[in-house]
């Protein structure tokens, strides 16, 4: 719900629990007033006649602007920086205000530079996450513009004594770990000036009052970017205290861009969420609001996905494939992806990117047989591409040396021997669109495992007066592939994958239907992974494989088939193990998993996630998961020592007056007990894990 002020010039954003206002002074500067719980216009009004402080050598502008630029009395790093021939900086007088639906307009314009701003808030009914972004156009009729870093929001924080940052970091095969830090003085930084979302951070912060919040309780503000190219979050500490969190596409110079005359841009969304219930509260709110208008069909629940990457590497064949798949098949999987090494003359990763048709030796009859066989098993059949990278031992890079990014007189850098494809050219694009257009024509795919793996180190366009723009264009442009292939191909569902989980973002995730969560496949590691990764996305989108054992990606960790199922099951559950050396009794036990997961998969994937007890340590851990009259809960115990028997595990948000069947031994559980004392789960020894299904009975 957007109110407007009666003076036409101050807004109120009302969702289900929280409010955000904002207001213009006599000068047209647009000052931030509340992100907290709801309040009434009359609220607005009393914040708005608060005067601003008057420091000498302080701004009285710095923390309390929604969108500081560069240009008047102001120190705090701007959000947005121009620059003209003869000018720098921005001073804006008030256009118009729009408030349609759900969104709410605000229009300036800079008489000097002819740069025109408008900075857009939506909040989805029945939602309270807020979505901003900012479009900015030059109105010049002959100059050009310069924008050197255009922010999609800033966000302000309430005063507080203090705050704490949670933020998800990580690297390859150690992605989303959750860390907490107190916010000090100055600026904290965390992004990505790879070319695409990274392995380092997930573009989310999550700050809590005097670190005072849990799962359940106490204040928490969150934000997250919806940019999978090279971006910025920023934490501020300003000198009077002041937290501010600002951030958009790119990092230092990696986000520059030009405005010819008439020219407009529009950043991307960087959302942000209050919750008065704890991280928890952030997390449902988060997840509420990926499901309902940011994830694809989420309506629609995941399949259980088979992955020969695992189990054949480079070494592929349609025979080889068609034995796994009946193997796959007979355990219940739902979807046969062919990973890596069908194509060109990939039979390692020193060849074959860029050539996207079936490699002759091995796929003589083309992908359409193994894929028409797939589906006569009862699966959807899937592929495995990386359309924005080229092998120099390709016929595509032989054709087309300059088609891939690379700095005129420098060795081009290769990472796993490859060099990524120059997609902001226009040229390069519609290859690459044309390709995979007619992969999906030429058999019966019915999903497309996306990869990238390799960041952007030769960012050079030879011959193109301003290079810099590559880094926001190539994104923009797979952007665009993205939807036209989703359109063309309504019935094809694509999986974000960046080596595991190095490029997820919810600009991804409103274009993919699933993301591959990490090259670790371990499932011990995997618990904290997705301890992270559910912070922001819901299980939903979190592919998880039971792999082989000893793992055979990272560690060499033994562990037991009821581990790794019940570990993966709290995502989308695939498996990627080698089924031809699986015995006939795991075969078996992997069937009673997957049917199990079927029956759990509503619950898993549109439920309510309640992190019960966090991964770390050598306790027990468990997530809970609410849907209706369902609760499942999946508990882990990593070591038991001195045979302590694991402690129960108190479960959330039930009804304290309802009772419960567990549906597999037919225990009756009363809900005023496992809220308060806890289930015991009988974990024991080491990598122990349990499924409980539980249903309403009163
Ligand atoms: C990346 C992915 C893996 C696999 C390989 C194939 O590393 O994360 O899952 O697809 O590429 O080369």
């Amino acid at each position: 719900m957007i109110e407007t002020g009666a003076d036409g010039r101050s807004w109120l954003l009302s969702g289900p629990t929280s409010s955000y206002a904002l207001r213009l002074d006599d000068e047209d500067h647009l000052l931030h007033l509340h992100w907290g719980p709801r309040i009434t216009l009359a609220d607005v009004a009393a914040l708005a006649g608060a005067p601003l402080p008057q420091w000498s050598f302080e701004s009285p502008l710095d923390g309390r602007e929604e969108y500081p630029v560069e240009g008047g009395p102001r120190f705090a790093e701007p959000a947005l920086i121009v620059r003209t021939p003869d000018a720098r900086g921005t001073g804006w007088a008030f256009g118009s205000a729009r408030a349609a639906g759900d969104e709410l307009r605000l229009a300036f314009r800079d008489p000097v530079t002819a740069l025109s701003l408008t900075l857009h808030y939506r909040l989805r009914d029945g939602h309270d996450v807020v979505e901003r972004w900012a479009t900015v156009a030059n109105t010049s009729p002959d100059t050009p513009l310069e924008v050197l870093r255009a922010d999609s929001a800033t966000w302000t924080l309430p005063v507080r004594g203090s705050w704490r940052l949670s933020q998800l970091h990580g690297r390859w095969g150690a992605e989303s770990r959750l860390t907490r830090v107190p916010v000090g003085h100055g600026a904290h930084t965390i992004g990505s000036r790879r070319g695409h979302t990274g392995h380092g951070h997930l573009p989310w912060v999550a700050l809590d009052a005097d670190g005072a919040a849990g799962e359940e309780h106490g204040e928490v503000y969150s934000c997250a970017l919806a940019w999978s190219g090279s971006w910025r979050l920023a934490t501020r500490r300003l000198p009077d205290g002041t937290v501010q969190v600002t951030g958009g596409w790119g990092h230092d110079d990696t986000g520059l861009f030009r405005l010819a005359p008439g020219e407009s841009r529009t950043t991307p969304v960087l959302a942000g969420v209050r919750s008065a219930e704890g991280f928890g509260g952030a997390s449902a709110a988060w997840h509420a609001w990926q499901l309902a208008h940011v994830i694809p069909s989420a309506a629609q629940d995941r399949p259980v996905l088979y992955n020969s990457w695992e189990a054949t590497g480079f070494e592929v064949s349609e025979a080889q494939q068609l034995a796994l798949a009946r193997r796959a098949a007979a355990i219940g999987t739902e979807l046969f992806v062919v990973d890596d090494g069908w194509f060109g003359r990939r039979t390692s990763d020193r060849a074959g990117l860029g050539d996207w048709w079936p490699n002759p030796d091995r796929f003589p009859r083309g992908l359409a047989p193994l894929a028409e066989e797939v589906r006569a098993l009862g699966m959807r059949f899937g592929v495995w591409v990386e359309p924005e990278m080229v092998n120099p031992d390709s016929d595509l890079y032989r054709a087309h040396p300059e088609w891939a990014q690379h700095v005129p007189g420098r060795a081009p850098t290769e990472f796993r021997n490859q060099l990524v494809l120059n997609l902001a050219r226009a040229d390069v694009a519609a290859f690459v669109e044309e390709q995979v257009h007619r992969l999906l024509e030429s058999a019966p795919i019915d999903y497309v495992k996306w990869d990238f793996n390799r960041s952007f180190t030769d960012a050079g366009w030879p011959g193109q007066a301003f290079p810099e723009r590559l880094w926001i264009d190539h994104v923009a442009a797979l952007y665009g592939i993205l939807d036209r292939l989703r359109a063309a191909h309504p019935s094809v569902a694509f999986e974000s994958c960046s080596g595991g989980g190095g490029r997820i973002d919810l600009g991804i995730l409103s274009r993919t239907d699933q993301v591959w969560t990490s090259d670790n496949t371990d499932p011990a590691d995997r618990l904290a992974i997705q301890h992270g990764f559910g912070q922001l996305h819901p299980a939903r989108v979190m592919a998880a494989w039971v792999t082989d054992s000893p793992n055979e990606q990272l560690n060499g960790r033994v562990s037991s088939l009821r581990f790794r199922f019940v570990s993966a099951m709290a995502g989308v559950l695939g498996v990627g193990g080698d089924l031809a050396r699986w015995s006939a009794a795991e075969l078996d036990e992997a069937r009673e998993w997957i049917s199990r997961y079927k029956e759990i998969r509503p619950v898993v994937q549109r439920g309510r996630l309640h992190r019960l007890l966090p991964p770390d340590g050598a306790g027990p851990s468990a997530v809970q998961y609410s849907l209706g009259d369902e609760v499942v809960v999946l508990a882990w115990l990593r070591a038991q020592s001195f045979g302590q028997p694991a402690a129960p595990v108190r479960l959330r948000g039930l009804d304290p007056g309802a009772v419960y069947v567990c549906q597999d031994t037919g225990q009756v559980h009363r809900a005023a007990v496992l809220l308060h004392h806890g289930l015991r789960t009988g974990l024991r020894g080491d990598l122990d894990a349990a499924v409980f299904r539980l249903r309403r009975a009163g």
